[in-house]
């Protein structure tokens, strides 16, 4: 590239274009493409000679490995969630919507690690002094010593962290409200935020401080500039959560020093945020016992089962095309259910309405939930009530067959606890636990789901004649 020609970059995925243009060629966005100084304005200067490498030290792969060092926060959902607390060195995004409790979350974490006896700082871009003061106050946090600071300056950020005795955390809030004087292009672009991001990392990495870096996420569920920030992070955690409820979900996407499967769980109260160490609870707590259409999932979130309500309601279509309406779950999936439903069950709902809720806000990714979807499903259509102690899990394939999946002890064990004394689970399920008081009961294709509820339909109905 010529020297001093721009480039064009996009905002959403990073691409960058030789010329404008509306739409960008990498995501298919429109209107995110912003003219931008090609390096960053870093050293690009003309003039500048790159100096001659170092040769370093090569090592072998054996060796002595040292546990990565962590800072325990001591809010266990946080520490699960990061695989242990925070690490020394290391750098954290935290993404998620405006609003979402981001900053409550790490005031609070500052706080705790603060009463510890660590030296934390926190930089807020956002907020001034003031209202970072006034929501430490409402958190119960302002009676510790974390530092606080009101600065959006990248330059200005590094001297003052950099100053005195070495901060064991630092938190940025947000990245992007980064700008350096580095980088000619304006505050909040990829090359600000990059620019600013690469600044904090090093940081990080020469005096061993742990960095935290907040990121919002843009409707279509990106942090401004995030593919360019989210590999160059050693953890990525999303901080999700549906406005209508209470509850928050601390999700690992990526975690260079554990593992990214699991999840922490808050409940957001008028003093901030509570841990939530048995979601099944929450996520039952609202259950509206025997209803047809509802059904008791048996998941997992990591190594932590998790039982959620699953809602089905299927109901005559007034629409020349029926509507499939999805909350919490893949709609490819859902189609995917009643197709096998059609094809291998004989289940029409060409003419119905059909929508699905997962209760509570809360997402579920596994597959395995098919079976209780399913369930959901064929007993909304039926108008028939399932059991209310029963849960339901198992992976359904296109032949209508139903798959064991893992983790079938754990998730029995959760079930049983919360006072769940049946199960309806795949044929073949390995670990099931022994000597246990509940009735699992083993099903090896959807007919038979629908034949065991349309049965339950003719016994109910014997049961009204009788009366
Ligand atoms: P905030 O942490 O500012 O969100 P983010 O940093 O992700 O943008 O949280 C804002 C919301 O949380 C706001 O709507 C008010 C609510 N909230 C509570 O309900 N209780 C509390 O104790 C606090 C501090 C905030
Ligand atoms: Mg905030």
């Amino acid at each position: 590239m010529a020297k001093g020609r721009t480039q064009f970059v996009c905002q959403n995925c990073g691409t960058t274009h030789s010329r404008w243009v509306g739409k960008c060629e990498g995501c298919g966005e429109w209107n995110t493409v912003v003219e931008e100084d090609p390096m960053g304005g870093i050293g690009s200067g003309p003039g500048k000679v790159p100096k001659k490498g170092r040769p370093v030290a090569l090592t072998a792969l054996s060796g002595e490995i040292e546990e990565a060092p962590r800072i325990h926060t001591g809010i266990a959902e946080l520490d699960r969630a990061t695989g242990g607390g925070f690490v020394r060195g290391s750098a954290v995004l935290i993404g998620g919507d405006p609003g979402i409790g981001k900053s409550t979350l790490l005031m609070q974490a500052a706080a705790a690690l603060s009463r510890h006896g660590h030296r934390i700082i926190y930089v807020s871009g956002e907020e001034a002094v003031a209202q970072v003061r006034l929501r430490a106050q409402r958190l119960q946090a302002h009676q510790t010593d974390v530092l606080l600071a009101a600065e959006t300056n990248v330059e200005d950020i590094l001297a003052t962290i950099g100053e005195g005795k070495r901060p064991d955390l630092v938190i940025i809030d947000s990245i992007q409200t980064l700008w350096s004087d580095t980088a000619e292009a304006a505050p909040g672009t990829v090359t600000q935020v990059r620019t600013g991001v690469q600044a904090m990392i090093r940081f990080a990495k020469q005096t061993g401080a742990a960095m935290v870096l907040v990121g919002h996420v843009t409707k279509e569920g990106q942090i401004a500039g995030p593919r360019v920030v989210e590999h160059m992070v050693d953890a990525v955690l999303y901080f999700e959560g549906d406005r209508g409820h209470h509850y928050r979900i601390l999700r690992t996407v990526k975690n260079r020093f554990g593992p990214t499967d699991e999840i922490g769980v808050f409940e957001m109260s008028d003093k901030g945020l509570r841990e939530v160490s048995n979601p099944s609870e929450l996520f039952l707590g609202e259950r509206n016992e025997k209803a047809p259409g509802a059904v008791v999932f048996a998941g997992m979130e990591g190594t932590r089962p998790v039982l959620v309500e699953v809602q089905a309601l299927v109901a005559p279509t007034s629409l020349g095309t029926p509507r499939r309406a999805v909350v919490g779950w893949d709609s490819a999936r859902l189609s995917m259910i009643l197709a096998v439903l059609e094809a291998h069950c004989g289940v029409r709902l060409g003419q119905h309405d059909v929508y699905l809720n997962v209760a509570g806000g809360y997402r579920i990714s596994e597959p395995a939930a098919d079976l209780a979807v399913a369930s959901a499903l064929v007993s909304s259509l039926a108008g028939l009530a399932l059991p209310a102690d029963c849960v339901y899990f198992g992976e359904v394939s296109l032949s209508g067959a139903i798959r064991p999946v893992a983790h079938t002890a754990q998730r029995l064990k959760e079930a049983e606890k919360l006072g769940f004394s049946q199960a309806l689970l795949p044929a073949g399920s390995a670990e099931l636990p022994k000597g246990t008081g509940g009735r699992w009961s083993e099903i090896e294709g959807l007919p038979d789901l629908v034949a065991r509820i349309a049965g339950s339909k003719s016994a109910l109905k014997r049961e009204d004649e009788d009366v």
